[in-house]
């Protein structure tokens, strides 16, 4: 039967040979379909003599076993090479770091916050808080700024309904805190404010940070050593620009804005001077008794001048290759 061999052999060589199960299932029509060389051969049986039928007969339906056998296997291979596959194409990589949440910072005028309570605190400073919408009592007149004062025009004021304010600076928390405590006084007062203003070195929401020491002796001359004192340890300089100009406050007399060199000329960080005896009088401090000073100060500025930046708007355009840069 060297057919029979001829036709296993060819058949177990496509089957093997066969790249995808669409190609095998051709080939096994080849060989064990109706018009299969195998099923041919097996019709064939009758042309044989009576006494060779027996003996071909159990050879063919070896063969067909083989076959059919061979062509199980190449089916599971196949179907094994095509799961393969899949799971390489759909791998996860189990060993790669995550991607991570991203982290945060904070922003760089809530450093300088953070930073000012800080070095505050250590002269011995409390932090003091207070409203952003305020009466108009505490945000003027109490400082010494009764209606129709002129100086009420040195702040463009965002008016709300009810004849209340946006706090056009921290000031008015001084004027709270005195009401409620006894000197001695010594605080800080930090938070927003608001004014009708916006350039490079004015935005009209921006921060100020108020500080208030009054004692039986506070005098000018402690504002000068504590201010001076604390922007030296601020921006980690001695040799430190800083320039006491002779200024106007109603709430304070004498009255002086402190300025930084800031490119070719100065910028001006805080109005400040001695609290003025009205001011005292208005929240039940004895004036013979007590003194002291005050001063507000402009964090976002000092933020300008540390970092080096040039324009103050770009602290609120949340702008992320901006502020990543101070994280
Ligand atoms: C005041 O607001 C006074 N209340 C300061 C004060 C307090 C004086 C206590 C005396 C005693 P002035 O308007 O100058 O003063 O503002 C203080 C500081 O806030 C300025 O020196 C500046 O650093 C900052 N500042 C003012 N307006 C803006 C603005 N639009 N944007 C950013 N910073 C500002
Ligand atoms: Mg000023």
């Amino acid at each position: 039967m060297d057919e029979l061999d001829r036709i296993v052999t060819a058949a177990l060589a496509e089957f093997a040979a066969a790249a995808d199960p669409a190609a095998l299932e051709n080939s096994k029509a080849g060989y064990l379909g109706k018009a299969g060389a195998l099923t041919v051969l097996l019709k064939s049986l009758g042309k044989l003599p009576a006494a060779d039928r027996p003996a071909a007969g159990a050879a063919i339906n070896e063969a067909k076993v083989k076959l059919e056998s061979a062509l199980a296997a190449r089916r599971d291979a196949l179907a094994d090479a095509k799961l393969e596959r899949q799971l390489a194409s759909e791998a996860l990589d189990v060993s790669l770091p995550g991607r991570g949440r991203g982290i945060g910072g904070l922003h760089p005028i809530t450093q300088t916050l953070e930073r000012i309570e800080t070095l505050f605190r250590s002269l011995g400073f409390e932090v003091a808080d207070g409203p952003e919408i305020e009466d108009d009592f505490h945000n003027f007149t109490a400082l010494n700024t009764p209606e129709d004062h002129p100086a009420r025009s040195m702040h463009d004021t965002f008016y709300v309904e009810g004849g209340h304010v946006l706090r056009t600076h921290t000031s008015p928390i001084q004027v709270r805190y005195m009401e409620t405590h006894a000197p001695p006084i010594k605080i800080i007062a930090p938070g927003r404010v608001y004014r009708v203003d916006s350039d490079a070195t004015h935005s009209p929401m921006f921060h100020q940070v108020e500080g208030l020491w009054i004692g039986e002796d506070v005098s000018f001359a402690d504002l000068k050593g504590v201010f001076t004192e604390f922007l030296r340890n601020f921006f980690e300089r001695d040799d430190l620009e800083v320039r006491f100009r002779p200024s106007f406050f109603p709430f304070t007399e004498p009255s002086a804005e402190i300025d930084m060199s800031f490119g070719d000329g100065w910028l001006e960080i805080a109005g400040s001077g001695q609290v003025h005896p009205n001011v005292l009088k208005a929240v039940g401090i004895d004036p013979e008794k007590y003194q002291g000073f005050a001063f507000g100060m402009g964090p976002d500025r000092l933020t300008m001048l540390r970092y080096g930046v040039n324009d103050l708007r770009l602290f609120y355009e949340n702008d992320l290759r901006f502020l990543r840069q101070f994280a």
